[in-house]
């Protein structure tokens, strides 16, 4: 008996020395401070620990309930988030995409600013040794000098779909002609006027990418960190990005190895709903819609007018709906709408008698409507909503119903749109395309996670492109070496051609005297 517990003993211990050789100290920042960036791969940071890897999450979002491996670095502020909040403020047509580029300076410039904090300057000082760095890739590139700081390679985090710069630094293909720019409201079959502005756009992305994230980033880092992150092409080592996309739900593009999609991390499996919920979703005869406009925008900002175009469309259904709203009432409330301060919204939405889904179409809640089998309204607001709410009308899951045009008519349309048998079924066959993966999103990031682990940084994955100069990049070099060769040799010819003339022009005329 005693030596059968020696045994175990030893056995265990073994077991656990052989599997701490493989945990890895691992950083994790997410410097963003809105709070759908931190949730999409929040369920990534606590897989790690708990494969056994040492995690230390430096973010805005500390855990309230602590969890083995799992260290946090909080660097949230004591004032709120101030993001938008406000409906009518974020209305706005943005040509070209300028007013999106400078808004992701802002919002850059705002998560270096987090470097000040006095938990970041305490965390600096430790003498941490780390084997990998995985950060938030959101205009924020000031982080990325931690990778140099300790010497570690590094991973990037897509909290939505890639990003121009995303592309540059992986060494990814970017196509103008059927990618549209984040944030157009384009399909991957644009008209031609839709081209040219998608192509200009794409020259003012590239400039604030190459030249304006890269400045102020580098005076971020330089300052704290005491790194220089534009030194021997530093920007392009990145060892691999994980977006948060799936071809089911974003136009399929070309990918290099080193970009991993992982949509569909944050969900998990749906919870039973509270007792009151569970009963009206459950009771209602014709199915239930809900309503939501997320957490960053205030329900209440949303004009009265509209919001009495979809209380009177309402009004005259037979469905029961949910409305996510932060007051206890509403004006013109009819009977069959249901108020609710806080709600578990990707359980309601996963119950079966939940017919439609009225948002925004942020990344999150798009997923976990794909996940669910769920049409939606969409109604996109600002940043990556619109290509979303684009995306899911063209896969014919939903409808999109621009701000502008929320009027009783529209919205009544939009409605019965969603209820129509094809939009149903559309919903449940895209579920089932997104749903049928080889290894579930959690399982692939942790298997991406260990093998740059493995393979120390695994640069190999990288093309040349993120050597190369723009213009050899973009053949300009040899381009331009035809055209000089081309119209040399024309102009030769001509020239050859016009002597010959004049030659026999002299003889004739000898003949001829
Ligand atoms: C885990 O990481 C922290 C850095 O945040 C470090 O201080 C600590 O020593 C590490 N623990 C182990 C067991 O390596
Ligand atoms: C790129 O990252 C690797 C670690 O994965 C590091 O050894 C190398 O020095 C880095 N290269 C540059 C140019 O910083
Ligand atoms: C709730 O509604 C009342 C009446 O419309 C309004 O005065 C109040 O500011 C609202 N409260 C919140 C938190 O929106």
């Amino acid at each position: 008996m005693q030596t059968m517990s020696l045994i175990t003993v030893l056995v265990v211990t073994v077991i656990s020395v052989l599997s701490r050789s493989d945990a890895h100290n691992i950083l994790a920042v997410v410097s963003h401070p809105g709070v759908s960036h931190f949730k999409a791969y929040e369920n990534l940071f606590v897989g790690l620990a708990k494969k056994g890897h040492n995690v230390t999450v430096i973010s805005h979002f500390p855990r309230k309930n602590p969890i083995p491996n799992y260290r946090d670095v909080s660097i949230r502020e004591d004032r709120p988030y101030s993001g938008l909040q406000n409906i009518q403020s974020s209305l706005h047509t943005d040509l070209f995409g300028i007013q999106d580029q400078m808004l992701l300076v802002e919002y850059g410039i705002q998560s270096c600013e987090s470097m000040k904090h006095k938990n970041f300057q305490m965390f600096l000082k430790e003498n941490n040794h780390f084997d990998l760095v995985i950060l938030n890739e959101f205009s924020n590139l000031c982080y990325r000098g931690l990778a140099k700081k300790y010497d570690a390679p590094y991973i990037g985090l897509g909290a939505s779909s890639i990003f121009v710069w995303h592309a540059l630094h992986t060494g990814s293909p970017e196509h103008a002609a059927y990618m549209p720019r984040l944030a157009a409201p384009y399909s991957d079959r644009m008209t031609f006027l839709q081209r040219v502005e998608n192509f200009v756009s794409m020259g003012v992305v590239y400039w604030y990418c190459n030249f304006k994230y890269p400045s102020f980033s580098n005076e971020y880092s330089k300052k704290y960190l005491g790194v220089d992150i534009l030194e021997n092409n530093f920007l392009y080592n990145m060892s691999l990005l994980f977006i948060n996309m799936h071809f089911s739900l974003n136009f399929p593009r070309p990918f290099t190895p080193n970009i991993i999609e992982i949509n569909g991390l944050h969900i998990g499996t749906p919870k039973k709903l509270p007792e009151h919920l569970e009963q009206y979703i459950s009771e209602s005869k014709n199915g239930v819609i809900y309503f939501s406009l997320g957490s960053t925008m205030k329900g209440h900002t949303l004009p009265k007018e509209k919001r009495n175009a979809f209380l009177e469309v309402f009004r005259d259904m037979p469905e029961r709906i949910i409305w996510k709203w932060e007051n206890d009432t509403m004006e013109g409330k009819p009977d069959n709408v249901l108020l609710q301060k806080w709600t578990p919204q990707f359980d309601i939405i996963c119950h079966p008698n939940v017919k439609a889904f009225i948002f925004q179409g942020g990344m999150l809640s798009l997923s976990e409507a794909a996940h669910c089998g769920v049409p939606i309204i969409a109604i996109p607001l600002y940043g990556d909503q619109p290509t979303n709410a684009k995306l899911i009308e063209s896969r014919g899951a939903g409808v999109v119903l621009q701000i502008e045009d929320v009027n009783v008519k529209n919205v009544r349309k939009a409605v019965n749109e969603v209820l129509s048998t094809k939009i149903q079924k559309e919903a449940k066959r895209l579920s089932e395309i997104y749903r049928d993966r080889p290894l579930s999103p959690l399982d692939t990031a942790i298997y991406w996670v260990e093998y740059v682990l493995r393979h120390k940084g695994a640069h190999f994955m990288k093309t040349a492109a993120v050597h190369m100069p723009w213009y050899q990049y973009y053949l300009i070099d040899v381009i331009g070496f035809l055209v000089i060769i081309l119209t040399s040799s024309i102009l030769l010819t001509i020239y050859c051609i016009k002597l010959l003339v004049n030659i026999c022009r002299i003889t004739q005329k000898n003949k001829v005297d």
